[in-house]
């Protein structure tokens, strides 16, 4: 589509600093004057964010991973309907916190499941349409895990064991080197200036080649 907003996703593992380069990309787009519609996943709409609870909460803790896939792929359904492709159609930029390479690291990767049944969810939930831009914040898990650990009560996901998060990196890590030009790999573990640097230039980068 001619005049169709764009699409950016960001990504990582847990204490990978997603919040505060969000903020920092938000504002770069905005300052290029792009108009941008912030939103996350799971959530985004009030039906996705009843989901997200039941996903986070411990009171399902042993949830099968196909209730947890298919969970996200509701909350994803319901978001894309009502505010993802209309904002883009109307030429709104979507910037969104975690999308679906989010479920191929933590369902595929992390539980197991296998991609060719979130490759089928994913089609027939989105149809062709995929991010025009990841930034997947990359950074050691024990790293990630001390930073994460001085939050307040951790969710059904932040209590998983280091073993999970890191088949979740390498999933990640496996997107990033299979779409090396939708995925760009930010080093996390460097100081936040350097970072924030890395994502400066993966932004700026990107609004050029845009028309
Ligand atoms: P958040 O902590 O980034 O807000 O995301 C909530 C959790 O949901 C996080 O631990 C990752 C998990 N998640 C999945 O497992 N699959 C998905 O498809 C998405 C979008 C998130």
């Amino acid at each position: 589509m001619e005049n169709s907003g764009k699409f950016i996703t960001v990504e990582g593992i847990e204490g990978a600093g997603k919040s505060t380069n969000l903020e920092l990309i938000r504002g770069l787009l905005e300052d290029a004057g792009r108009e941008v519609l912030f939103t996350r996943e799971p959530g985004g709409t009030p039906l996705g964010e009843a989901i997200r609870e039941l996903l986070l909460d411990h009171r399902h803790d042993g949830m099968a991973p196909e209730t947890e896939l298919l969970l996200m792929f509701g909350a994803r359904a319901e978001h894309l309907a009502r505010k993802i492709r209309p904002a883009l159609e109307g030429g709104t930029w979507v910037l969104c916190d975690r999308f679906t390479d989010a479920t191929y690291a933590y369902q595929g990767g992390g539980r197991g499941i296998d991609a060719g049944r979130i490759r089928v969810l994913e089609e027939w939930v989105q149809g062709g349409l995929r991010p025009d831009l990841t930034l997947v914040l990359d950074l050691p898990v024990q790293t990630g895990l001390e930073r994460a650990g001085n939050r307040s009560a951790p969710d059904r996901f932040e209590t998983e064991a280091a073993r999970f998060f890191e088949r979740v990196r390498r999933a990640y890590l496996d997107i990033a080197a299979a779409e090396p030009g939708r995925v760009k790999l930010i080093d996390a573990s460097l100081p936040l200036p350097q970072v924030q640097a890395r994502i400066k230039t993966a932004v700026r980068d990107f609004l050029g080649a845009c028309p």
